[in-house]
């Protein structure tokens, strides 16, 4: 019984987490309060304590998402834990799905609608392409789709996609409308009731400010009755709403029963920043990040940088999308910017790689000084990266 395998040396040596600024489209930086609070003592998942911080954040998911649903929880997980569970909870094996895609996330949850036996329909325009009214409810009446997908944030092309209106298309063709928020809550309005958006998510690690790790996801009556009604089981234990509902005390039930434990710390973290959102109010946090936005995109045009998205009333506030100027290689600006100015900008993801430089002011980020800093560090990355004519 020796050991033969030694401690790597790698673990001999401390932990290494330098400070960046998180310019980039997440995660943003998270502020004292909310790092100080993922750091207090770990508590159990099933103790009274925790299920009250539990509570609270579904009062805070609430108010975030500007909705009453008693079906609103965290998943533990990212962004994509939320996207994944609201596929495979809503849709079987058969059924027909249909997907706007205008960036990767539409792609992102195509793919998996076809992993869960979904008959997928893609409704595809290139990245930052705007879907009308009237082109949906065309191709709802061709597939039928019992749910239909459309990002209102769309971080990859920094487009803020509008959702009026098309709620009630959905609910005339017996479908289910499904938003994406990501990278658009608590940085552009969105009301989930108002706007009868039947299952909402987002994530922690954007505007909220809160480390990557949790989504907020919300279900509607229409919603549950879909997936509480279900003939065959979702092919995720981890997601499967059954047990989650019970777990976050929504199912009605007088006990809570194990199901898996949740990220203890960052549900506190996750609640510090919907308390902090709840301080700030809604609509303070959608006008400071539209004025930080507005003031970004003077500097960049002043600089002669073109921006991605023409019309500004459907940029998203939170990203912002630069086309990548002439005469320079993107990879390599941003990879002075990293090394020079220690702050995250990135390029573009998935369809728009190539396309776009993304510039994210979220939350405790969205400042005037570091909408600043960011537009210095551009600057002086347009000096110095300028591609020599071969
Ligand atoms: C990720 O969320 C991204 O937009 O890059």
């Amino acid at each position: 019984s020796t050991v033969t395998i030694p401690p790597p040396a790698c673990m001999l040596r401390p932990l290494e987490a330098p400070l960046r600024y998180l310019f980039g489209p997440g995660p943003s930086n998270v502020p004292p309060r909310i790092l100080a609070a993922g750091a207090k003592p770990i508590i159990g998942h099933m103790h009274s304590e925790m299920f009250e911080v539990m509570d609270d954040i579904k009062e805070g998911i609430r108010y975030a998402f500007q909705t009453q649903n008693n079906m609103t929880i965290s998943m533990s997980g990212s962004g994509h834990a939320a996207m994944e569970c609201a596929v495979f909870n809503t849709v079987e094996p058969g059924e027909s799905v249909l997907v706007a895609i205008n960036g990767i996330w539409g792609e992102r949850v195509a793919e998996i609608a076809e992993r869960s036996g979904a008959k997928v329909h893609r409704l595809v325009k290139a990245p930052g392409g705007y879907f009308s009214n009237k082109e949906i409810e065309q191709a709802m009446q061709k597939h039928k789709p019992v749910l239909f997908f459309l990002t209102h944030g769309e971080s990859s092309a920094g487009l803020c996609h509008l959702v009026d209106g098309i709620g009630d298309i959905c609910r005339k063709h017996n479908c289910l409308f499904l938003v994406d928020t990501v990278a658009s809550l608590g940085a552009a309005p969105i009301f989930m009731d108002k706007q009868n958006i039947d299952i909402l998510y987002t994530g922690s690690q954007k505007a909220l400010n809160a480390p990557p790790g949790t989504a907020p996801i919300s279900f509607n009556d229409r919603a549950c009755h879909k997936m509480f009604n279900r003939k065959t089981k979702p092919l995720s234990y981890l997601f499967d709403m059954t047990y989650l509902s019970n777990y976050w005390g929504c199912d009605g039930k007088p006990a809570r029963i194990y199901h898996h434990t949740g990220p203890v710390s960052g549900f506190f973290a996750l609640r510090e920043s919907l308390a902090i959102l709840a301080e700030k109010g809604l609509e303070e946090s959608w006008r400071k990040h539209k004025e930080i936005a507005a003031y970004l995109y003077k500097g960049l045009e002043d600089m002669g940088l073109k921006l991605f998205i023409p019309d500004r009333d459907l940029r998203l506030p939170s990203v912002t999308t630069i086309a990548i100027p002439d005469g320079y290689d993107w990879r390599e600006m941003l990879a002075y910017i990293m090394k020079h100015h220690q702050m995250e900008m990135t390029g573009g993801l998935g369809p728009s790689v190539g396309m776009v430089m993304r510039v994210g002011l979220m939350g405790y980020n969205c400042e005037k000084f570091n909408a600043d800093k960011a537009l210095h560090a551009l600057q002086d990355a347009l000096k110095n990266c300028k591609k020599s004519k071969a």
